[in-house]
């Protein structure tokens, strides 16, 4: 947070906001849907790929911000498993944007200590992409900063489907597979995000209220945080915006809200109490 805060002019509309922040109320962990690159190229009449090439600046935004904050793990959609059903073009422009990425910010990402992580089934990616990413992966493995997910060739189906196969296949290979008994924190821990808490925020740009297939068992009680605004244009002001309205939400998971928690241990109180000590 004070990172971020000695990064930004004081009196700044983003040092409002930062200063507004409730550093001990961070989300550990922030998870992006970057979608709208398509609609944002369409409205200025250029191809597609033009707004995933403009989608660049926002990640490295959210990246640094995220870092300055001090939130500990940002999780981004890049490409879904679905995704290469859009024109071989398109995929073919994905690839290199990400290794343009990859290329590009690798001496920024040591330089503030984030570490890199891809998620998803990589083995399908084509075979300089997957070479690139492992070497950025490796290069940053003993960074201690902010942990960035990068999800590639992700599908949330496709992770609990790949996460209850390994279970599977480690009780074949130590021969408990008849005694089997699958519960959430086994299927957990065999995520691809199993060092990661779950997000606590999740974003999706462009104003579409759907979850798309991300992060499918994670998302459980996540507070959602949908924006209209197109992911290129995507600034550190939306970011830090959509922290304050996740600082605004009552996480209940289920219960109480602190303050109804409260109300009720009051009133237990007041029935057990005998009547002169009311
Ligand atoms: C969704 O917008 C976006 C994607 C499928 C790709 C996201 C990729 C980037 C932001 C490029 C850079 C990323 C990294 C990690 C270097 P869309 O194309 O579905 O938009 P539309 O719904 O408006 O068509």
């Amino acid at each position: 947070m004070k990172a971020l805060l000695e990064a930004l002019q004081p009196g700044e509309q983003d040092w409002v906001l930062a200063q507004a922040i409730d550093p001990a109320r961070l989300p550990a962990h922030i998870a992006i849907i970057m979608d709208g690159n398509g609609r944002w190229a369409g409205r200025r009449l250029m191809p597609r790929v033009a707004g995933h090439k403009a989608g660049i600046t926002p990640v490295r935004i959210s990246v640094e911000t995220c870092a300055r904050l001090g939130v500990k793990v940002l999780t981004l959609y890049a490409f879904s498993v679905e995704n290469w059903k859009r024109p071989r073009h398109e995929v073919e422009t994905l690839w290199r944007l990400l290794r343009f990425y990859l290329n590009q910010e690798l001496p920024d990402l040591q330089k503030n200590d984030i570490r890199l992580q891809a998620i998803g089934r990589l083995e399908a990616l084509p075979a300089p992409v997957r070479r690139e990413l492992d070497a950025a992966v490796e290069a940053t493995a003993n960074n201690r900063g902010l942990l960035v997910n990068l999800a590639i060739n992700y599908g949330g189906r496709a992770e609990i489907v790949d996460a209850v196969n390994s279970i599977l296949e480690m009780a074949r290979l130590d021969g408990s597979v008849h005694s089997l008994k699958l519960d959430e924190e086994l299927i957990a821990t065999n995520l691809y995000t199993a060092s990661c808490p779950d997000p606590d925020l999740l974003i999706r740009t462009s104003g579409e209220m759907r979850i798309s297939n991300f992060l499918l068992w994670q998302i459980a009680y996540s507070e959602l945080y949908v924006t209209e605004t197109l992911w290129p244009d995507f600034t550190r002001t939306d970011l830090l915006q959509a922290v304050l309205e996740y600082q605004k939400r009552d996480r209940r998971y289920g219960g109480l809200s602190a303050a109804a928690a409260d109300a009720r241990a009051e009133a237990a109180l007041f029935e057990v109490l005998p009547s002169r000590s009311r």
